[in-house]
């Protein structure tokens, strides 16, 4: 399959890394804003009946995402066979259903969006909670590559007799599969979410951490507030500082700094989203997929 592969601003690096390791042609996009702020791009190259991937990470999505849209109709009146977006985090997961009456779906209007947008979609580990597969709120072929071997790598080659701590009951499908990949304990603790920024953990006895490496494990940290309650609690609780990982490092507002401040030893991240705490490096598996797409 011939291939090209176009960077949304701000994401030159994982295009690069694409480009290089699959060996394809790299597209160059101009794209400004009008004075009215309206969005104007540009695609330079040639485009010609050929895949090309949109190399897009979707943190911090409202701004992207009319650019996204202009972008992927541009590509195919310029002759694309397909165009397919490959987005490393991929937001509007969690508001997944109406908790209360008229509240919007987001979760799948917004795969609605980019369903009618692009002809494929390609994640890193998707928020899929009450959704359990993405299929059942994307219309386009989608696929999703699992960072848990890059993590459970890292915490093999980083960490000693490391207690893997998933803080609510959705990390665990993440928390199993990192901990059976290092051959090490977990636990699954209880959240509960009472607003954004207001969480309650329920720490069970942590005689079982006195000698080993607490190592808490989410999908995401964006207010930090699940992180900060959890470390909260072993700190209070005498446990040793601990690690703190997660898939994608949203870190909203000064949430890296508070997590630091708490008492966390360590903070990493996979670079699904670049930030100062990115030590795992998911891209390889991301090249993997899209050779194995070709
Ligand atoms: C929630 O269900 C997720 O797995 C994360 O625990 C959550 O998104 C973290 O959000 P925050 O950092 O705002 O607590």
């Amino acid at each position: 399959m011939s291939m090209v592969v176009i960077p949304y601003p701000g994401n030159e690096q994982l295009a690069q890394r694409l480009c290089a390791d699959l060996r394809t042609e790299l597209l160059s996009l101009e794209l400004r804003h009008f004075p009215d702020d309206e969005v104007y791009l540009r695609v330079a190259g040639t485009v010609g009946a050929r895949t090309v991937i949109v190399a897009c990470g979707l943190d911090r999505p409202n701004d992207k995402s009319i650019g996204l849209f202009l972008l992927a109709s541009t590509l195919r009146d310029l002759g694309a066979r397909k165009v397919v977006l490959v987005a490393p985090y991929l937001p509007y997961l969690r508001q997944d259903k109406a908790f209360q009456a008229g509240e919007s779906v987001s979760a799948r209007y917004f795969a609605r969006f980019l369903s009618s947008a692009f002809d494929g979609l390609m994640t890193v580990d998707p928020h899929l909670h009450r959704i359990q597969n993405l299929s059942e709120v994307y219309s386009i072929p989608t696929q999703v590559v699992h960072a848990a071997p890059a993590i459970s790598a890292w915490i093999a080659a980083n960490l000693k007799s490391p207690l893997l701590i998933g803080p609510d009951s959705e990390s665990e499908q993440w928390v199993r599969e990192i901990a059976q990949g290092v051959g090490c304990p977990f636990v699954v603790l209880e959240k509960r979410r009472h607003g954004d920024r207001d969480v309650a953990i329920a720490l069970p006895n942590i005689g079982r951490l006195r000698d080993r490496t607490a190592v808490l494990v989410d999908d995401i940290i964006s207010t930090g507030s699940t992180m900060l309650a959890t470390v909260r609690h072993l700190r209070n609780a005498k446990a040793q500082a601990p690690v703190c990982i997660a898939v994608h490092a949203i870190f909203a507002g000064d949430a890296y700094a508070q997590l630091s401040a708490a008492g966390a030893a360590r903070i990493v991240s996979c670079n699904t989203i670049t930030h100062a705490s990115n030590g795992i490096d998911v891209n390889r598996l991301l090249v993997q997929a899209i050779a194995e797409m070709r």
